[in-house]
């Protein structure tokens, strides 16, 4: 094998293929991202201004503060009880910080509240760690570690997208699964026999050669978040760049400073991510929990009210008008995140979740 040129992950990689042979693209995602050694995640710290994207969070404290009266609208319907308060894929923790802050003004959430976080990098439970330092907070690689002892809140924002993905088309030999090869000098993509399993996922109506993406992770995390709520009650918010219709189009895409760059060059340097099909997610929630229609994440959070709060923010920050201006906009305008982002509900109790028609 030709090593020169590749840095330490796609030497991992090329190892591998050469061993396997070609990796189905979801293994492929899951190594580049969270590799414990080479992994995008554990070697950066991407989000922001100076990384490679930017989060609702991390754009105003006005996100993480409806997200905080969501949770603490629901924690009221179901009782006040003692709850797991758990967030999947917290990156800075900067939104668990505001859910708290919002928190800490209503009596006894925090107190009945054990904060969970399920993050599988180091490098980004120290940011949470430091963020959340007044606060107990333990920490879980997989959902499936939390024990079902106590009613839940899950909360998930561009979490879905960071878990890996498979591509599938139907061709003149039947279907097809996207694999990465490695020919001695670099990486491509090839199509091979799909796995039958996968093919389970797809709706019923498809089309010949046209490129279907189905996530068996996402649908598997979202059956576990489903049990947890089973027994006990609770509900789950999740909010993700994606559509909420079914379809096909190849929309898997990798980010470096804010610019589109390629999945196969520079592995574990950029960040791959594609749209949620929120439909596929839908399809796959047990009957025994409600999911209302998926929303907008414009008609959510004005529905909530960001609006109002965003006016009181600029009444006490006058000389930050135009800053908040600018955050509101980012975060509900059709044309930047408003209606790009959706928002996916799913409850077992007597609730009403708030932002949802229902
Ligand atoms: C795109 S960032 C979003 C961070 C944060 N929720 C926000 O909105 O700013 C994805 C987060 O999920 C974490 N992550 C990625 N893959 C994961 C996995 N398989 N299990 C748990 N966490 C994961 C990353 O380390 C990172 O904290």
């Amino acid at each position: 094998m030709r090593q020169a040129g590749l840095n330490n992950l796609e030497i991992f990689i090329a190892k591998q293929i050469e061993r396997n042979g070609s990796m189905p693209l979801g293994e492929f995602m899951s190594i580049a991202m969270i590799h414990p050694q080479y992994g995008y995640y554990i070697n950066s710290y991407p989000i922001g201004a100076d990384g490679d994207f930017i989060t609702a969070p991390e754009i105003s404290q006005i996100f993480g503060e409806m997200i905080g009266a969501w949770v603490i609208d629901v924690w009221l319907q179901m009782g006040s009880p003692n709850i797991n308060l758990i967030e999947c894929g917290a990156g800075y923790g900067t939104l668990m910080a505001d859910i708290i802050r919002v928190g800490v003004k209503i009596p006894k959430f925090v107190d009945l509240v054990n904060i969970c976080i399920i993050e599988t990098q180091g490098n980004m439970r120290d940011k949470q760690k430091s963020k959340l330092s007044n606060y107990t907070v333990s920490w879980y690689d997989n959902i499936s570690e939390i024990i079902a002892n106590k009613p839940s809140i899950i909360i998930g924002n561009e979490f879905l997208d960071a878990l890996p993905v498979e591509q599938l088309k139907l061709g003149n030999n039947g279907w097809q699964q996207r694999f990465v090869d490695f020919d001695g000098n670099g990486f491509k993509l090839i199509w091979k026999k799909a796995d039958k399993h996968l093919l389970e996922l797809l709706p019923d109506k498809t089309l010949s050669n046209k490129i279907y993406e189905i996530s068996k992770a996402q649908i598997g995390f979202i059956k576990e978040s489903s049990l947890l709520i089973k027994k006990l009650g609770g509900a789950a918010l999740f909010i993700d760049y994606g559509h909420n219709k079914s379809g096909y189009g190849e929309t898997l895409q990798a980010v470096k400073k804010h610019k589109y760059s390629d999945i196969l060059k520079d592995i574990g340097q950029s960040d791959i991510t594609f749209h949620v099909d929120f439909a596929a997610l839908k399809r796959n929630i047990p009957s025994y929990i409600t999911s209302p229609s998926i929303v907008t994440q414009r008609d959510f959070l004005l529905s909530l009210g960001i609006k109002h709060r965003a006016k009181a923010l600029i009444n006490n920050n006058i000389d930050m008008e135009d800053i908040i201006k600018k955050q509101l906009d980012r975060l509900i305008s059709k044309d930047q995140m408003g209606d790009l982002f959706k928002v996916m509900c799913f409850y077992n109790g007597d609730i009403k979740p708030c932002g949802f028609i229902l």
